[in-house]
């Protein structure tokens, strides 16, 4: 960044001197050459010849001219070696600012299941290493480092069923290509304490951070069971996430449109939505009973 700042300046004023030097020596020998051709006689004291003027005003503007061309060539040729320098300046920066959005949606769509860091959840660990270990790939192999980020693009578009949700537009989901190559891209960076910088920094709420002091046990337990990775609740979790907006689901009437809308239904669609209703993309997740009537419990009280 800076470096090809201080390398383009170093050039120019390097030949900006050369410049300089050149057009002194050329004035150093006109002068020399105007103290020796003022020969005293007594007609060019009175009035130096129009010829010697003429002379010594070309050789000036020649001067002038050939400086100008040669800091016009040293201008160019400096251009030249800096515009590759500033080329892979303007890459480095769009690929930082790919990674911090890339670190934003993390946040907001991947880490209640992942973690916050990348560490796993209710979904694996995700970094680098384990992913490259998982599928035996090389991240340091340019090849293989190419699928790695094939395989994570590809898993964020299409899902992995019956858990993860798909992502890509062209699969239902919210994101587009563009915002998935961004994620795709902050996981193969590997630089998971970003996420929670970036979370900080921009105050986006964490699906599923660790649950605050003196939480209700079932807001806790959604939060640690990724439940507000797909749903928001009370202005907390995805909000516009693939799963509906549980906030007031006392009031309504059914469940998923398909149970009347109480306990013993409520804990019945945690266990198996497919079983309840075929085709459904709410996972089925591994919940102990316990879990499903504390979260039960909070999802009905009014
Ligand atoms: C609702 C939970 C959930 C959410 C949200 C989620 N995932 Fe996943 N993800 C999983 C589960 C579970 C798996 C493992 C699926 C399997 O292979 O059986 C997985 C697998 C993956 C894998 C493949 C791991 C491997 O070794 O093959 C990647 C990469 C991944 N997720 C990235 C993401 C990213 C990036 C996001 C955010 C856009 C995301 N996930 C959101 C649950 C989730
Ligand atoms: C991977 C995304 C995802 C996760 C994780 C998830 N859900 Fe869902 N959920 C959905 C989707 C999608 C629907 C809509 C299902 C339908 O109508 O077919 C849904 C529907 C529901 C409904 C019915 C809402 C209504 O308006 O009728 C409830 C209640 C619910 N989920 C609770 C939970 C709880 C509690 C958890 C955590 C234990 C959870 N969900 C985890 C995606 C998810």
């Amino acid at each position: 960044m800076e470096t090809a700042l201080i390398v383009f300046a170093l050039i120019v004023i390097v030949g900006g001197l050369f410049a300089a030097i050149s057009f002194g020596l050329q004035a150093r020998r006109d002068h020399r050459t105007r103290s020796s051709s003022a020969v005293p006689t007594a007609r060019s004291e009175e009035r130096p010849s129009a010829d010697y003027d003429e002379r010594s005003g070309m050789a000036g503007i020649t001067t002038i001219g050939v400086a100008m061309a040669f800091l016009a060539i040293v201008v160019t040729a400096a251009y030249a070696v800096y515009d590759p320098f500033r080329a892979a300046d303007a890459a480095e920066r769009q690929r930082a600012i790919d990674v911090e959005r890339g670190a934003h949606s993390f946040v907001t769509y991947c880490a209640a299941c992942h973690g916050m860091e990348g560490q796993g959840l209710v979904g694996p660990n995700i970094h680098l290493g384990e992913l490259a270990k998982r599928h035996s790939l090389r991240p340091t192999d340019p090849d293989e480092r190419r699928k790695l980020e094939d395989l994570v693009n590809k898993t964020v578009t299409r899902g992995r069923p019956p858990v993860m949700p798909a992502w890509g537009l062209t699969d239902g989901g919210a994101l587009n290509h563009q915002q998935i190559n961004e994620i795709t891209m902050f996981v193969l960076s590997d630089q998971w304490s970003a996420a929670a910088a970036v979370a900080k920094e921009y105050e986006v709420k964490p699906a599923a951070a660790a649950p605050a002091a003196g939480e209700p046990e079932g807001l806790a337990a959604m939060r640690s069971n990724a439940c507000l990775a797909c749903h928001a609740l009370n202005g907390q979790g995805a909000t516009g996430g693939p799963g509906p907006d549980l906030t007031g689901l006392a009031s309504r009437p059914k469940i998923a449109g398909v149970l009347d809308t109480n306990r013993e239904n409520l804990i019945r669609w945690l266990t198996n939505p497919l079983a309840v209703k075929p085709g459904t993309t709410m996972p089925p997740l591994p919940l102990s009973d316990t879990v499903r009537e504390k979260i039960a419990d909070y999802l009905l009280q009014k």
